[in-house]
């Protein structure tokens, strides 16, 4: 019998959303009620690394294994991670028809390890890298043909904004129409090197396990909150095509009014939900205060904050610009921990090879 232990690794980054993604429409293929885009961070300070490997000498009896951050999983407690594993196996089956001599590595147990250099469900968007790193290890793995946005669709089912940390730069997730979820795919917009000015600053304001995990937040919004249906109908549409234009313009200050606009829209969404939630904490307020008064001491708009389902920060500036914002930020709040160094993360296009 073939002992052979086929292997491959790859690393994802986070990504964090200026047009957030908040709300299902379909809860068991994670499609959305609004289109979103993001900004792909550099892997330099948030990423995850994941191995993936199968062999035929893998006992049969201990099916599938994951483990995370050196802890076994329970995988078949995760529909999401076997929805990405029956997707991926599925295409696999797909090249071994097509080509009877490759070994028929969709029937051996699959063993994933994947480590994250960052707090697991803290808001800092683990859940994108994670799943994200999983479908691109067992994609190379496997030898998939498929592209960055074809396997899009696969991490979507994993968590949503996974979708955009298989692609780098300035990625969309177009929500799509379809039921089955066949046009809600992620595509680049731009790649990093179109700005490459760009920075994120990420302040850990709390490392804690957040509150009200997304999925939990959104079917309350969608159900509760009047608010919402006017943010996925008529806000989010028209702000989508407006930042795509200020990111082809590379016009900072509309990029940055945007970003803030929809931070503030998507977390007033959750208030108005019931019961309320709250992401937020005296921290964030502060780090949303002191935006506003570099922006105002500086006569224009230069930085812009956002939050996700999380207390953290991440503040969006450009190099011109870094010793005023990030020395600010070090100055008044940095006394906290998780300081993504002193001049920023700096955007870089994703790399995931065998
Ligand atoms: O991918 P999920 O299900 O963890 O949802 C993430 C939602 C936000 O981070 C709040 C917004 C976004 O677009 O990433």
């Amino acid at each position: 019998a073939d002992t052979t232990v086929f292997r491959a690794s790859t690393t994802a980054p986070v990504n964090i959303a200026v047009i957030k993604y908040w709300g299902k429409r379909d809860a068991t293929l994670n499609l959305p009620t609004n289109s979103s885009l993001s900004v792909t961070l550099s892997q330099r300070s948030l990423r995850t690394v994941t191995t993936a490997s199968c062999s035929a000498v893998y006992p049969a009896s201990e099916g599938d294994t994951l483990t995370l951050n050196g802890k076994p999983q329970d995988i078949n407690a995760s529909k999401r991670t076997l929805a990405c594993l029956v997707s991926l196996r599925s295409l696999r089956k797909e090249v071994e028809s097509a080509n009877a001599s490759l070994p028929k590595l969709s029937s051996y147990p699959l063993r994933v390890v994947s480590e994250n250099n960052f707090p697991t469900a803290a808001g800092l968007a683990s859940s994108a890298a994670g799943f994200a790193a999983l479908v691109r290890a067992i994609a190379n793995l496997y030898q998939l043909p498929q592209s960055a946005t074809e396997l899009s669709r696969i991490a979507r089912q994993g968590s949503g904004s996974a979708c955009r940390s298989l692609q780098g730069g300035f990625v969309a997730w177009r929500s799509g129409t379809k039921v089955d979820g066949s046009d809600s795919l992620a595509e680049e917009v731009v790649p990093a090197s179109h700005w490459p000015e760009m920075r994120a600053l990420i302040l850990v304001v709390s490392a804690e396990k957040k509150d009200v995990p997304s999925t939990e937040g959104m079917q309350t919004t969608v159900a509760t909150s009047p608010l919402f249906a006017t943010r996925a109908e008529s806000i989010v549409p028209g702000r989508m095509t407006a930042i795509e234009d200020a990111i082809h313009k590379r016009d900072f200050p509309a990029f940055a009014d945007l970003t803030m606009r929809d931070s503030n829209n998507f977390h007033a969404c959750c208030l108005d939900s019931e019961p309320p939630i709250f992401y937020l904490n005296d921290v964030s307020r502060a780090a949303i205060r002191l935006v506003n008064d570099i922006n105002r001491v500086a006569g224009k708009i230069v930085a812009a904050y956002t939050f996700d389902a999380g207390p953290n920060a991440v503040i969006y500036y450009l190099d011109e610009v870094s010793e005023v914002v990030a020395g600010t930020f070090k100055a008044i709040l940095g006394g906290l921990d998780g300081w993504d160094g002193p001049f920023g993360d700096r955007l870089k296009s994703v790399s995931a090879g065998v």
